[in-house]
């Protein structure tokens, strides 16, 4: 019994929830502290962070009280509440986004599952087998169905991946060819997306009718949807024709459920292909997570952006994946990278391809005949209402033509559709659009007739029209030839048992969060609580298609709006946009707020960014990607950033300074004290700071970026605030900007966000992934702003601990003024190559053997190790992982004294 506890606090909640996130409890802190040689936590942070940017008073954020911190089912039901405010309609919208039936044993075992939903980007394949066939499986499911042999293991969403897909075409034509073409019946944030990617790479957009605009040669590729953003099937072989003869690439964004029956785009003369695999058993989340694909042609593959999993073999010659193109090598780089992508969407393509596994080809194509043969059936039916469909043969769309006299106009049908609880898409003033789903059946398709004429119910009924025009495949030239998904993995787990039984078997080949700490620096791997995930799995969630109309998801509004209260105090800026889907797209989405900031008053040729050298190479590739030049800034000896060479650089640049990009702390573990004078200088050469917010853990309730300098700053949500890793994504990179930036805030075609000057789109959909967002707002709801002030003070106490551990045997590279490091610090081994022939890969992997992750790996200095434990992680824990390291010490110890053998020892036998 606690006898400390009074009464009355005795009657509070006893489910409170930072004492279940911080793995340290105060014996062991005060332990800790002690062998750090610090009274309290105070005394350490303020020996750490520099007192010239402290915050002056303790964080508190609205509608928290931190005397009285929430109970975790409290708060769950409150969220519940606010849940319920969304309703949750059908939507046959369509646009690229159709609901589907999530397999219970996928949603339980994959995606409500640590197992999966917790491990890393798999860049260590001793320990990711698992994760690596899964992606495999992904790719085969995406190469199959498009008949183009090269795939990647997923893009943030099918908008985006087209404006790769783009990239890809231009520099294919080694920027050339400066003209882009889009067929006007792409889905309008697809071309929202690519418009806005064009601005910053100078390529000039046309958008028309393909069949009839001249392809000439100065387009570097064309871009097609097949079938089209009202449902149609074109035949697009004449154009891709045209567009090889033009020397351009054809890049179609396709539907996979559509290609199990149509002819795919690699048959009639696609280079590329595009998509969204969400109808691949991925619940719609109000606009994602959902992976996007991008397959290529042989030819391409080393314009392909993202990552690519590979088949190889293992040391003793048997078959084993591993990361065979990955995002690190565009990172590597750096300004010379083609795409920023790092990132992406990996638990949700895990989740596709097993629905593929699942279903296998005959289920898939079951599905689809279904589909379409519904498709169909309501066509037909509306004909006969008086509705006037265009020719030609459909999948899941169409486009109706009402008769006004009969049926109203499109806004009538839309508003009788609602009070059914359903939503259609408007066309036009007399034009739906209407896009069947996996979910569609025979009452849904009677319902839509009753809707259209009027709520008068029809005399014929969805069986008896079945009957009358039977299945028939889709007509030539698009009928699909042959068989799909020959791959044994699409045939051997048909019952549920076998599939379960694969799932665990491949989730048991991996390390995750469920087995040990994963102390990878810069990664943020801290604890994603069970609470946190429960609602992403609500319907109230995760069942609203992204354009579903506004009115349905005001508990959404509430919830964005009390997360973007909350990021606001923590961090001190103005405004956010949660339209960025990972911390990449953050960057590239605040750099081009920068320019249109600085365009917007004149200043057009403001185009150079500062970056140091020490910066993640995606910063680089970001600025390029915004049309940026990129100028290096020196760091010095200690790993800070160069104060002389910033303001020498920034003078030096001053009339075409757009801004500096900054990672604080540093990418080197370290609070620079001199970051306001940093941020000084470049103001004063007329330039914009963005923060690279990727290391915000170490200072929430500490120090706020926009107080010591920063305008506009993204963050890791998938860092920070808890979204889990899922393997590598998803996650979210919201942007925060101070006021002056606010009206360049992203926007959206088809709902209109961000600011009345937006610079373009970034994302898909209106607020990127919704449906992982109240993972962050439970987070912040549960801990407070005490709760969270200590998880940086613990982040930084743990960080430190381990340096003092492990400083006596191992070289700690950068250090403060005053000898500590932030929240993550670095190792270097470089000195064992001499001594021992050991490098960083075979400590990495000795490391396995001990039962732990890696560290980060040769970033941001070649030959270490980057270690970030967190706060999540306990006294004990820590302790083991540093015990593993003196251990492995002494092993090369044993090697540099001839003990053990300089080849044949457990270092390289790792
Ligand atoms: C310092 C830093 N900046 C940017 C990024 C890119 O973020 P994301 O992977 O969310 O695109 C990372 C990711 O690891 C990072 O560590």
């Amino acid at each position: 019994m606690n006898d400390r506890l009074a009464p009355n606090a005795l009657l509070d909640p006893s489910d409170t929830f930072a004492e279940r996130h911080l793995g340290s409890d105060a014996e062991e802190q005060r332990a800790m502290l002690a062998a750090l040689g610090y009274g309290d936590l105070e005394e350490l942070v303020a020996a750490t962070v520099p007192a010239s940017i402290r915050q002056a008073e303790p964080l508190r954020l609205s509608g928290l009280d931190d005397e009285r911190p929430l109970g975790e089912h409290e708060l769950l039901e409150r969220l519940g509440q606010i849940a319920a405010k969304n309703r949750v309609f059908r939507s046959l919208i369509g646009m690229g986004y159709a609901d589907c039936l999530v397999p219970a044993v996928i949603q339980r075992n994959v995606l409500e599952n640590p197992g999966w939903y917790t491990p890393y980007t798999p860049y260590q394949a001793e320990i990711s087998q698992g994760r690596l066939e899964a992606l495999l499986n992904f790719q085969t499911l995406v190469a199959d169905l498009t008949a183009l042999p090269v795939a990647n293991a997923s893009l943030l969403d099918e908008a985006t991946a087209a404006a790769e897909a783009m990239t890809m075409a231009y520099n294919a034509a080694k920027g050339r060819r400066g003209v882009f073409f889009a067929a006007a019946d792409c889905h309008p944030q697809t071309l929202a997306v690519v418009e806005t990617r064009a601005t910053g790479l100078g390529i000039e957009v046309v958008v028309g009718d393909p069949a009839t605009a001249e392809l000439d040669q100065r387009l570097c590729g064309v871009l097609l949807q097949y079938p089209s953003t009202d449902g149609r099937l074109h035949d697009l072989a004449p154009v891709a024709e045209r567009a090889r003869a033009a020397g351009a690439l054809t890049i179609v964004a396709c539907d996979l459920l559509a290609l199990t029956l149509l002819r795919p785009p690699g048959a009639f003369g696609a280079d590329v292909a595009v998509g969204n695999s969400q109808r691949f058993g991925v619940p719609l989340g109000y606009g994602g997570p959902h992976a996007a694909f991008l397959a290529c042609d042989e030819r391409l593959k080393r314009l392909l952006p993202g990552r690519v999993i590979g088949v190889s073999k293992d040391a003793r010659g048997r078959l084993a994946y591993r990361m065979a193109m990955q995002t690190r090598e565009q990172h590597i780089r750096r300004e010379k990278a083609t795409s920023n992508i790092c990132t992406a969407q990996v638990l949700l393509a895990i989740m596709a391809g097993m629905y593929a596994v699942y279903h296998g080809p005959e289920g898939l194509r079951r599905i689809a005949r279904r589909v379409r043969l519904l498709t169909r059936v309501l066509a037909a039916g509306l004909e006969r209402l008086g509705c006037t469909l265009p020719d030609g043969p459909v999948f899941d769309t169409l486009r109706v033509e009402l008769d006004a006299e009969r049926h109203g106009t499109a806004d009538e049908v839309i508003a009788r559709a609602h009070t059914r609880r359903i939503n259609l898409r408007r066309l036009g003033a007399g034009a739906l659009g209407i896009t069947l789903d996996e979910r569609s059946d025979r009452h849904e398709v009677e319902a839509l007739w009753t809707i259209v004429d009027g709520y008068r119910a029809p005399s014929f009924n969805a069986g008896q029209l079945a009957v009358e025009i039977g299945e028939e495949p889709p007509p030539a030239p698009h009928a699909r030839d042959g068989e799909i998904l020959r791959h044994p993995v699409f045939h051997l787990y048909r019952t549920e048992h076998e599939m379960l039984r694969y799932l665990n078997r491949l989730e048991r080949r991996d390390l995750s969060l469920t087995t040990s700490m994963i102390p990878l620096g810069s990664c943020t791997m801290k604890l994603n609580a069970t609470s946190e995930m429960l609602p992403v799995s609500w319907p109230a969630f995760n069942a609203l298609h992204p354009f579903a109309p506004v009115a349905q998801a005001t508990g959404y509004r509430e919830l964005i709006r009390q997360l973007e209260t909350w990021l606001c105090e923590i961090t001190g800026f103005d405004a956010f946009s949660f339209q960025p889907n990972s911390g990449a797209q953050g960057e590239y989405s605040g750099l081009m707020t920068i320019r249109a900031y600085h365009r917007s008053r004149g200043d057009d040729a403001r185009d150079v960014c500062l970056i140091p050298v020490s910066a993640h190479g995606t910063n680089p590739a970001s600025a390029v990607m915004a049309g940026l030049t990129v100028v290096p800034v020196a760091c010095d000896e200690r790993g800070n950033v160069d104060l002389a060479d910033v303001r020498a650089k920034a003078a030096a640049h001053a009339p075409r300074l757009a801004a500096l990009m900054i990672t604080y702390p540093s990418t080197h573990g370290v609070f620079e004290e001199s970051i306001r004078e940093v941020c000084d200088a470049i103001h004063q050469a007329g330039g914009q700071v963005y923060l690279d917010g990727a290391n915000l853990n170490a200072q929430v309730g500490l120090c706020r970026p926009a107080e010591y300098g920063a305008d506009v700053a993204h963050l890791n949500l998938h860092k920070t605030f808890c979204i889990p890793h899922g393997g590598g994504g998803p996650g979210m990179g919201p942007i925060g900007v101070k006021s002056h930036l606010a009206p360049f805030l992203p926007t959206h075609p088809v709902i209109p966000v961000g600011g009345p000057q937006a610079f373009g789109t970034v994302a898909a959909a209106p607020w990127g992934s919704p449906s992982i967002l109240p993972i962050s707002w439970v987070y912040i709801a549960l801990m407070g702003g005490r709760g969270l002030t200590d998880a940086s003070r613990l982040a930084i106490l743990h960080a430190n601990y381990v340096a003092h551990r492990l400083g006596g045997e191992y070289k700690v590279l950068y250090r403060g003024e005053r000898g500590r490091v932030a929240h993550e610090l670095i190792l270097d081994l470089r000195p064992f190559k001499k001594s021992a022939g050991v490098e960083a890969e075979d400590v990495a992997k000795r490391l396995m053997d001990y039962g732990f992750h890696a560290p980060t790996m040769s970033f941001p200095v070649p030959g270490t190790l980057m270690i970030e434990p967190t706060e999540s992680e306990s006294k004990a824990e820590l302790d083991r992982f540093c015990d593993a390291l003196l251990a492995i010490r002494e092993e090369i110890r044993a090697i540099e004294d001839g003990r053990l053998d300089p080849v044949d020892n457990p270092l390289k036998n790792a």
